[in-house]
């Protein structure tokens, strides 16, 4: 699965504390903290993967000091501990971390709007018709989210689909295979957008959504 996460090896000089405190690394932006401005400022950016996207990565880790969950894969505990009651906390931010890392993935820097690979354009016109319809899909899932969540683009089958999801659900516990997403809790744009979601959607789905992330995530494992 793409995006995930994977322990480090541990050297066997480690405590066990200090192994099982590295159990899980905040993995680099892959692109500057400006390269997403005027849709995503770097002050944004600086918040928003700086200290939510840390502050998950963070608080997992300390979640599964001792525990099996310290050496299984994001993909692996997001699976094991989806709709337990009891291992919520492990799961939200298993999840959140996961997601972050998907979504970073999912826009492309300098705002040079791409446009959607061979393959996945011909997924596109046989799903959506359109490439603007599945844009408009894309914005209407996202804007009518009630609360914090996601839009995704996904592989149903053989299909395309748009799906939205609450708080840190994703579509790692379903049979869909997510191929982009965006994020819509007020973090990732409260500080450009105020309340204006719907803005900050079309600027991103207008200028910085990476086709070619979703192109190779229909063909990755
Ligand atoms: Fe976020």
């Amino acid at each position: 699965m793409n995006a995930q996460i994977k322990p480090p090896a541990k050297k066997s000089s480690d405590t066990p504390e200090k192994a099982a405190a590295a159990a899980f690394e905040l993995p680099p932006l892959p692109f500057a903290e400006d390269a997403l401005a005027p849709v995503i400022s770097a002050r944004t950016l600086q918040f928003h993967y700086g200290k939510h996207h840390r502050g998950y990565v963070e608080a997992l880790n300390k979640l599964v000091v001792g525990t099996p969950f310290a050496a299984m894969t994001l993909d692996l505990i997001i699976e094991a501990t989806a709709g337990k009651a009891d291992q919520e906390a492990i799961y939200h931010n298993a999840a959140q971390a996961w997601n972050h890392t998907f979504y970073w993935r999912s826009l492309q820097p300098h705002g040079g709007a791409s446009t959607p690979p061979p393959a996945l354009a011909a997924l596109i016109g046989s799903s959506f018709g359109t490439l603007e319809t599945l844009k408009k899909e894309l914005a209407a899932a996202a804007d009518t989210e009630f609360g914090s969540g996601w839009a995704w683009l996904v592989l149903e089958g053989a299909k395309l689909k748009v799906i939205k999801t609450s708080n840190a659900d994703n579509p790692l516990s379903s049979h869909s295979k997510p191929l982009l997403t965006i994020d819509l809790w007020e973090h990732a744009y409260y500080l450009d957008f105020q309340n204006r979601r719907p803005d900050y959607t079309k600027g991103v789905l207008d200028k910085l959504i990476n086709w070619e992330f979703a192109a190779k995530n229909l063909v990755g494992s």
